[in-house]
């Protein structure tokens, strides 16, 4: 069961662990990518394996996107449930259950899906068939970050032709997600590193339009490239989500590299012990804030660092003014990662001036099939 606070709550009123969104900073992050993207000539289609929301995923799109990106098929739909109409599935939708869903999610939305192989063209037409529904089809790229992908070259061009070939499906372009270089530090080599896998992605498009079909989407870009990715003249488009909310790890790679986004999202928490005299503990654990990336900061309170995290504490090392922290006291965390953060949670409680204005659910939490 759920309690939820009314809007017009203060914000350290809230229970904890909880994520809070400054809706002022958020909104703002959307207009300063929009306000990028529509500079530079590229469109927008945030990633919503961040905002993992129709309610974000609307607000972007009010704002000047073509449509948003998700992960799964399990996104996808609560996308389409919410109202979005414009869906692109970056990843390879496999197996009989999965094309079912897509294609029951095609059936209220336009669908474009990431494939790599001939046996998923092969399965995706003739679901389409059976469906009575054309499916737009990118090809994933394998640009270096070797994760999934078609090579760039002849399987690349032979790819395409099949598609292409294949009844029920229409070729839209070519995606290229560059993850191995979004968190490179010092933004010359970030560019350089970037550049030379955004070259994989085009020398691609390159090899389909020789084979003679027109590659109309070329999809690219994240949170830490999206100023490279976004100016080179021939990328139609852009993929960022961490965006969004910002979180500490972009904070780290960008440095002192000028960026118009800002740290939107924070995790609200109580001190709930102080056992000994420069120690204190809180209440978000691993399960509540997410540590791949590495432990959260404390905002704001000078001489409070996490020393560890195990699945429902948070211990810290207090010096200073930190020590005067009491049990009951409310403190903030800056996640090192929003996304894996976000995944955990039921709701975001979004506050403006530190008032609560509403609570978003978060229904793409578990959506990851
Ligand atoms: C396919 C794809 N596109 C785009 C992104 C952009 O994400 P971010 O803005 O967080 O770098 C990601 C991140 O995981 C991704 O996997």
């Amino acid at each position: 069961m759920a309690y939820l606070p009314l809007p017009g709550t203060p914000v350290e009123e809230l229970d904890t662990p909880a994520i809070v969104i400054d809706l002022d900073i958020a909104e703002a992050n959307i207009k300063a990518l929009q306000a990028f993207a529509t500079e530079n000539n590229v469109s927008l289609r945030p990633h919503m394996k961040t905002g993992k929301s129709p309610y974000w995923a609307l607000k972007q799109i009010e704002a000047g996107a073509i449509g948003v990106c998700a992960a799964k098929v399990g996104e996808a739909e609560i996308l389409a449930e919410g109202g979005v109409r414009e869906i692109l599935i970056a990843n390879q939708v496999v197996g009989k259950t999965k094309i079912r869903r897509l294609f029951g999610v095609a059936s209220r939305a336009n669908v474009t899906v990431a494939v790599d192989s001939h046996e998923n063209v092969a399965e995706l037409s003739e679901a389409a068939q059976a469906f009575g529904i054309e499916l737009g089809v990118i090809l994933e790229i394998q640009t270096g970050m070797m994760r999934a992908g078609v090579e760039p070259g002849e399987a690349a061009a032979t790819l395409a032709k099949a598609v292409d070939g294949a009844p029920g499906l229409r070729f839209d372009g070519v995606m290229g997600y560059e993850g191995g270089t979004v968190f490179t530090e010092g933004f010359d080599q970030r560019k350089k590193d970037t550049l030379e896998t955004i070259d994989r992605l085009l020398a691609a498009a390159d090899d389909i339009e020789a084979a003679g079909l027109p590659v109309k989407i070329i999809s690219a870009g994240g949170t830490g490239t999206f100023d490279i990715t976004g100016k080179v003249d021939r990328v139609t488009e852009l993929q960022c989500g961490s965006y969004l909310f910002m979180d500490a790890k972009y904070l780290e790679v960008f440095g002192e590299h000028s960026i118009p986004f800002k740290t939107a999202l924070t995790v609200l928490a109580t001190i709930t012990s102080r056992p000994a005299p420069g120690r204190a503990v809180a209440d978000p654990g691993m399960k509540a804030i997410s540590v791949e990336l590495g432990e959260p900061k404390v905002v704001g309170i000078e001489g409070a660092t996490v020393t560890g995290m195990s699945e429902e504490h948070c211990t810290l090392a207090v010096t200073g003014a930190a020590e005067g922290l009491r049990a009951g006291d409310k403190i903030s965390f800056l996640p090192m990662h929003g996304d894996t953060t976000i995944a955990q949670h039921d709701y975001y409680y979004c506050v403006r001036g530190g008032i609560l204005e509403t609570v978003v659910e978060i229904a793409g939490r578990g959506k990851f099939m």
